[in-house]
């Protein structure tokens, strides 16, 4: 039976699916509707049918009919990403093949350092039964208590602490993927060193389910942090921010693993989200810094944090400071950074950035895209943060949220625009850690060089040539089959 015969009428898709894979695999009608949602509310999408596989088999099974039926297939993992890569934009033809049942930690290995762990496992649940291993598997970001191993290994998720040990890429052994024609890429390894050619790994990390689905993962893991110090800074700018990184990557010893930065209004946005929040700090002041050392075996980090500010302050680099002295005092300040995300949802419908420029040239940037946008529409709030360690920076934009949807909409995309002009001439990139997903396809792909644009195109080809897995995402190719 081919696909075209189904297309007009998606309950057929329906009992379909559900004649090929069983009931229980299949959701429809309104319990597909929070899968079709993103993690603003934003956006609210549709879809034939949500099929959540149990295993490997399962999802390959799920793949094959999906196939047979003509439909094409968006992997889901926590729904968290911020760029519209996990909702469908066919409601009509394209079914969600989410991960959420596929959450068994396979093996943790303390000897060799390594785990292997299904797609749907939850980051945080990961992390905490690696701690109970005591090991410590170091990717954290604030959405870690929703989002999933396969969804961080398909964004290449960076988070906060990507300055110590690198973003996903880095910490991905091997992969277990299902690819279009229902065939497994068993590439499970825990081998640190194997250069048997390509590594063919590297193409689906990253890939936002466009070129397979990520069924498992073996990650590298990390001696447990015996010692961890944490304190916000007050500084009087973004310039005096990044000087500070410079000094702390050369005085901590290689043992920095946060360094995060916020402006005044994260705190009053904070605490928007979160009123219960107790401000660690009495005066304010124009910038901010949240710095974390840790470490495991013979130092004494909270020395070292210690002799740091202490030289830092002197120097007049940074103005005040709090050091944390308890667990529970570090993830208030820690509450500050995660609650300002909610903080701007809850203001509404808003730019969100994810961009990176050199270190040298950070603070240059963001005064010339602030400026940029506060030229053109002097009634919006620029807010500038993030991982500026990494060269990176979440320049959001916050309409009046007072205006019609359709004046909001007009002010987001006038800032993008801006940000991204400013961002061009300082040859950046326009998504650091976030990914393309559907949000930013078009400014993608107004930016793609004619033998990048080749080789991928060539890469999809060669691996989805029907175009079954996650179109509309990133890029649109055409079809080849
Ligand atoms: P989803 O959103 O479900 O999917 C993301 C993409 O991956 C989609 O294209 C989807 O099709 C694909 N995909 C998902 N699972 C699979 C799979 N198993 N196989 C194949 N393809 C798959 N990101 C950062 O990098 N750093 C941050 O600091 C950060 N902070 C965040 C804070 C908040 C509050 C929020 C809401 C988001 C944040 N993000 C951050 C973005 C997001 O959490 C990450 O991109 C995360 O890796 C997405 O994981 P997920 O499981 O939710 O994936
Ligand atoms: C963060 C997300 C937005 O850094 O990437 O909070
Ligand atoms: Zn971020």
């Amino acid at each position: 039976m081919s696909g075209a015969d189904y297309v007009a009428d998606g309950t057929q898709f329906v009992e379909r699916l559900k004649h090929a894979l069983g009931t229980d695999m299949v959701l429809s009608g309104e319990a597909v509707e929070k899968y079709c949602r993103d993690w603003h509310g934003d956006v609210t999408t549709g879809a034939v049918a949500v099929l959540r596989p149990r295993s490997t088999g399962e999802v390959s099974t799920a793949v094959r009919a999906c196939v047979a039926l003509g439909l094409s297939i968006v992997p889901q993992g926590g729904n968290t990403g911020l760029v519209l890569g996990a909702t469908p934009d066919h409601p009509a033809d394209q079914v969600v093949i989410s991960l959420e049942r596929m959450t068994r930690i396979r093996r943790i290995d303390p000897d060799d350092f390594s785990a292997v762990v299904e797609a749907g496992c939850i980051l945080s649940d990961f992390k905490d039964a690696v701690a109970h291993a005591g090991m410590f598997f170091p990717l954290a970001l604030g959405a870690q208590g929703s989002c999933q191993i396969g969804g961080n290994v398909s964004t290449n998720a960076g988070g906060i602490n990507v300055l110590r040990y690198g973003m996903t890429r880095e910490l991905v052994l091997g992969l277990e993927v299902v690819l279009s024609d229902g065939s497994v890429f068993d590439g499970l390894s825990t081998l640190r060193k194997d250069n048997r050619g390509i590594d063919l790994k590297q193409i689906f990390i990253g890939a936002e389910g466009t070129l397979g689905i990520v069924t498992a993962v073996s990650v590298k893991l990390m001696p447990e942090p015996e010692q961890i110090a944490t304190a916000l800074l007050g500084l009087n700018s973004l310039n005096d921010a990044i000087k500070l990184f410079r000094r702390a990557r050369r005085d901590c010893c290689d043992l920095m693993s946060a360094f995060e930065f916020m402006p005044t209004l994260a705190f009053v946005l904070a605490r928007e989200a979160m009123p219960d929040l107790v401000m660690p700090m009495s005066d304010d002041y124009p910038a901010y810094v949240l710095l974390e050392i840790s470490g495991s075996g013979l130092v004494d980090i909270g020395d070292l944090m210690e002799r740091f500010l202490g030289a830092v302050m002197e120097e007049g680099l940074v103005t005040d400071g709090v050091i944390a002295r308890s667990a529970a005092q570090a993830r208030n300040l820690w509450l500050f950074r995660e609650g300002m995300n909610e903080g701007q949802a809850k203001r509404g419908p808003h730019l969100r950035t994810d961009v990176s420029v050199p270190l040298s040239r950070l603070a240059d940037f963001v005064r010339d895209a602030e400026k940029a946008v506060t030229e053109r529409l002097p009634d919006c709030i620029c807010v500038s943060y993030g991982h500026v360690g990494d060269g990176n920076v979440h320049l959001n934009v916050l309409p009046p949220g007072d205006l019609p949807r359709a004046e909001i909409d007009a002010s987001i995309y006038r800032a993008k625009n801006a940000i991204n002009a400013v961002l061009d001439a300082y040859e950046g990139s326009i998504s650091a850690e976030h990914g393309i997903g559907r949000l930013k396809k078009s400014d993608y792909s107004a930016r793609l060089p004619a033998v990048r644009r080749k080789l991928l195109t060539a890469l999809k080809v060669a691996i989805d040539p029907s175009i079954v897995m996650n179109p509309g995402c990133q890029f649109d190719f055409e079809q080849h089959s």
